[in-house]
């Protein structure tokens, strides 16, 4: 029989991702997302990719009366992977209540139902932004929480720190910088209106919907000025879920958080002139001053989840560039 996997979000970029990657590897995918930061599209290309009914529920995790339903028509759940949440840092800054309440509301919801209808395996989405700016570079996973730099950043603490103090099993896992999309194009980022990260916006660049971007200061001391970030191919990301789901079902007593990064930096200057290779564009750009919170460089050691999960990251970054684009150019048709 196969196993159950709640995934909450499971209509946005990364959890569409997943949902491919955890039903090609046997499991059955429940989804449940309220599509705030999403759109069905992207639970139709997963089964378009599938070729299989996926089963959906539109519902808001933080409607505790509804949670409590689907948990007792789905009686054999037998792990929750936690993507639902809103995640605009600049957004984060000026409704700050309103990241509270959804991000921390929603999980504090989901334990209390695990722990009521006895479902015992959470894997969730954190982010390398727990680290703040980290002392030592790659961070790895002993290096402290650092000032969070957002309220976004505060909710991913916050949230770890509760999963930590649950008596639930639990996996977190602190992304790096996602990018791409998978090579179908039938799934992506369905973000509204205005995307905020790097290579969504030299996307937009490319499509003419900007007619040139900034880059967010040249004065740091780093190899060219520009901020280093880790980027990790999303579909590299999604395959670590399903190790971690494979990991976390197969032993007990797991409490647990990997970096999920590639482990090398690139700055800003690198990534733009990397797209423009790959897709043989000319993304115009500006120099521009800092962002304000925007931390100067971090990456990853990824060694523990390469030891313990097995994972390694194998998509190149030239593919990420290229589907990121191809996305682009077939979500605006
Ligand atoms: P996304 O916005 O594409 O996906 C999140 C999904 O959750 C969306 O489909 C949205 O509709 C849904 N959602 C939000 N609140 C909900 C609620 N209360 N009830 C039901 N559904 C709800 O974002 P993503 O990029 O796929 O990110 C997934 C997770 O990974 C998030 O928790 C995010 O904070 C985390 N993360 C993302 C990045 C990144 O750069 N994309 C980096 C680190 C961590
Ligand atoms: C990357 C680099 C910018 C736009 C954020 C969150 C983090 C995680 C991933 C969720 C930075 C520079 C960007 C532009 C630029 N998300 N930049 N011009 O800030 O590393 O991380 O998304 O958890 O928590 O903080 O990603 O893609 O926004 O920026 O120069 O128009 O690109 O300054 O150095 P970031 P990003």
């Amino acid at each position: 029989m196969k196993k159950n996997i709640l995934v909450t979000g499971g209509a946005g970029y990364i959890g569409s991702h997943t949902l491919v990657e955890l039903y090609n590897s046997g499991y059955k995918p429940i989804v449940v997302d309220n599509l705030s930061n999403s759109s069905l599209n992207n639970i139709k290309g997963a089964e378009q990719i599938t070729k299989s009914k996926i089963d959906f529920y539109k519902l808001d995790c933080t409607d505790f009366e509804q949670m409590n339903k689907l948990f007792e028509e789905q009686k054999n759940i037998d792990a929750v992977i936690h993507f639902a949440a809103f995640k605009s840092v600049e957004e984060s800054v000026i409704q700050p209540d309103k990241y509270f309440s959804n991000n921390i509301g929603s999980l504090e919801i989901l334990i209390n139902l695990m722990n009521s209808h006895n479902v015992n395996n959470i894997i969730f989405s954190s982010s390398c932004t727990v680290y703040g700016s980290p002392e030592f570079l790659p961070v790895n996973e002993l290096a402290p929480f650092g000032k969070a730099e957002s309220p976004y950043g505060e909710t991913k603490q916050l949230c770890e720190k509760l999963i930590q103090k649950s008596e639930i099993n639990s996996i977190s896992l602190r992304y790096f910088n996602p990018v791409g999309s998978h090579p179908s194009s039938l799934i992506g980022d369905c973000s509204a209106d205005k995307p905020n990260n790097l290579v969504p916006i030299i996307c937009e660049v490319a499509s003419g919907k900007r007619k040139s971007m900034q880059i967010f200061g040249n004065d740091y001391n780093t190899p060219d000025g520009t901020c280093v970030r880790d980027y990790i191919h999303v579909v590299d990301l999604a395959k670590a879920h399903v190790m971690a789901v494979n990991h976390i079902l197969n032993n007990t007593k797991i409490k647990t958080a990997y970096n999920l990064g590639v482990g090398k930096g690139l700055s800003v200057l690198e990534v733009i002139d990397s797209f423009q290779k790959v897709n043989n564009l000319k993304i115009s750009h500006a120099l521009g001053p800092r962002r304000a919170g925007d931390v100067e460089k971090i990456y990853s050691d990824n060694t523990k989840i390469n030891i313990e999960l097995g994972w390694f990251p194998v998509m190149s970054f030239e593919s990420a560039l290229e589907t990121a684009w191809n996305w682009e150019k077939l979500k605006n048709l």
